[in-house]
């Protein structure tokens, strides 16, 4: 026995000082980049201070949905961003990923910019800054300013296009000096899919039944397709703005591209003499504009043609729905066929403002699901997109936690990224593990996950995958969509019942800051 122990014991000290089996950051480019996210309502707090209203955010945590929590002091990151740059920096986080509140900066959603929303995100950028960590800003979070949900009901109103693109502005103006990734927006497709279809999410609107919620405000069969093109729409509006007026080093082959393209030629006259004058006025920037969606790995059920042709269905209604208008001016044909009028037209114009709007995509990445074919049942009551998509989703869940580990998946989204849309540059903008908030500080699984899927990224690099950088959700424990504060995906533990909501390392955060260091650990 102790013979055993003893040869254990030398070939895992062979394995250390040879590092052999063991992986670094430095087995990544240099420029690849790891860090964490949040999202600005569920770290900020100070919901009610400095002129901020409320969003689209609040008014769904006010309404009971996140078991009774909400957002109004949260991790309170708006007092605290000082002390979480400093855990940042401890933890060797390269970048924070975070998100304007558009209601803290623009209090109304349009009109006069509020000094003290100014103030707040010039100080954290800064302070990241000065600290060497990069900020990759996002614009929108699921956190619509509530004003204009009232006013004209958000973005199922093209009149969104206009104000969004007006906020946008505002922050390339105000901080684009210092951004260089740009976010328009957050996971576009989970927002339409759960804000206006099963409407258990902002802005809960639907017109059935489903689950926690019963709403009937709503109309399920169009709003999710126009939320969506609004969005998309609001999206090149604002990359357009960017590209033309703040990334001015690409604004000359841009607008030679666009020329002969363009349907109206005095339109594109006008708009060549405008930018070319706003190029001459404004300092240039060089960064980097994309649009993030959420991805589940798709496979088949079963071996069936059904099954398989099912699972491309699967694909283009939930990742092509977005990625198709941005990679190539128009939705998936089988979104066209089976949605029919519902789904909006991109007009010739429009979809040359799409195609082509985004230096690089966003992918939150958590599951794997199994795709069933199902268009013998669609007399079955079903949801409008499950009837339109006619297939159902089997999700494989693990006991323990929420989502089972599974490397090959994000592989998988990878490689049909890759081969479905010319393999543009992805950044994993959210990748995690949930757990129940008050377990432990011993976050094995959470570990795991980290080994696992940084695991999974290397290979995809090796393999030809255009990844620029891995971001982790998420920094901390953070006010939960539906959850609330009943489960953490974070690297640190806040103490809700500690007046000063003391953070504390996870056994996750020493294992990410031993890897980000510089350090061999199994990948
Ligand atoms: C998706 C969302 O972007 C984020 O806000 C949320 O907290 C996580 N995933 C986990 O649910």
């Amino acid at each position: 026995k102790l013979c055993e122990l003893l040869l254990v014991w030398a070939s895992f000290l062979a394995a250390e000082v040879s590092g052999a089996d063991r992986h670094s950051r430095h087995d990544f480019p240099s420029d690849f980049v790891f860090g964490a996210g949040t999202s600005a309502y569920q770290v900020e707090g100070a919901a009610n201070e400095d002129g901020r209203t409320p969003s689209i955010f609040d008014t769904y945590a006010h309404s009971g949905l996140t078991h009774g929590a909400n957002g109004d002091v949260a991790c309170d990151q708006y007092h605290k961003y000082k002390e979480d740059v400093q855990l940042m920096v401890e933890t060797g986080l390269e970048a924070y990923r975070f998100s304007i509140s558009w209601s803290r900066l623009i209090p109304n959603g349009r009109g006069p910019v509020n000094p003290k929303g100014l103030q707040y995100y010039n100080h954290l950028i800064d302070e990241l800054i000065s600290h060497g960590v990069q900020p990759h800003v996002t614009l929108h979070h699921a956190d619509l300013p509530q004003a204009l949900e009232d006013e004209y009901g958000g973005w199922i109103n093209r009149k969104i296009v206009k104000d969004f693109t007006v906020y946008a502005e505002v922050c390339f103006r105000e901080f684009g000096d210092r951004i260089r990734h740009w976010t328009t927006f957050n996971e576009a497709n989970v927002f339409v899919l759960a804000g206006y279809d099963s409407g258990i999410l902002p802005p809960q609107r639907c017109s059935f039944p489903f689950g926690l919620v019963n709403c009937s405000q709503g109309n399920s069969s169009i709003e999710p397709y126009l939320a969506a093109h609004n969005i998309l729409l609001a999206h090149a509006s604002a990359a357009r703005t960017y590209k033309n007026i703040y990334q001015a080093k690409n604004m000359l082959t841009y607008q030679s591209k666009q020329v002969p393209e363009l349907q109206n030629f005095y339109a594109c006259i006008e708009e060549i003499v405008i930018s070319l004058f706003l190029f001459l006025m404004q300092e240039r920037q060089k960064g980097y504009i994309g649009f993030n969606i959420f991805a589940y790995h798709f496979s088949p059920f079963t071996n069936s043609t059904e099954d398989i042709i099912a699972t491309q269905r699967a694909y283009d209604f939930y990742f092509g729905w977005l990625a198709d208008p941005l990679v190539y001016g128009d939705y998936p044909e089988t979104m066209k066929k089976n949605a029919g009028p519902r789904i909006p037209s991109f007009t010739p114009l429009e979809s040359k403002l799409v195609k082509g709007s985004f230096d690089f995509l966003g992918i939150n990445f958590y599951d794997a699901v199994k795709v069933m074919d199902n268009s013998r049942s669609l007399d079955v009551t079903l949801r409008d997109y499950q009837a339109d998509t006619a297939l159902e989703l089997k999700f494989q869940q693990k006991n323990s936690s929420l989502f089972e580990l599974k490397p090959w998946a994000l592989q998988g989204v990878l490689e049909y990224i890759k081969q479905t849309y010319g393999n543009p540059p992805i950044y994993i903008h959210e990748n995690g593990q949930m757990m129940p908030r008050n377990a432990t500080l011993e976050d094995v699984p959470r570990v795991e996950l980290l080994q696992g899927y940084i695991g999974a990224l290397l290979d995809s690099l090796r393999n030809g995958s255009n990844a620029r950088g891995y971001f982790t959700w998420s920094f901390m424990d953070v006010f939960e969509l539906l959850d609330g504060y009943d489960s953490g995906f974070g690297l640190y533990y806040v103490d809700l019942d500690d007046p000063d909501l003391k953070r504390y390392p996870k056994h996750s955060a020493h294992w990410y800051s031993q890897f980000l260091k510089g350090g061999r650990v199994d990948l």
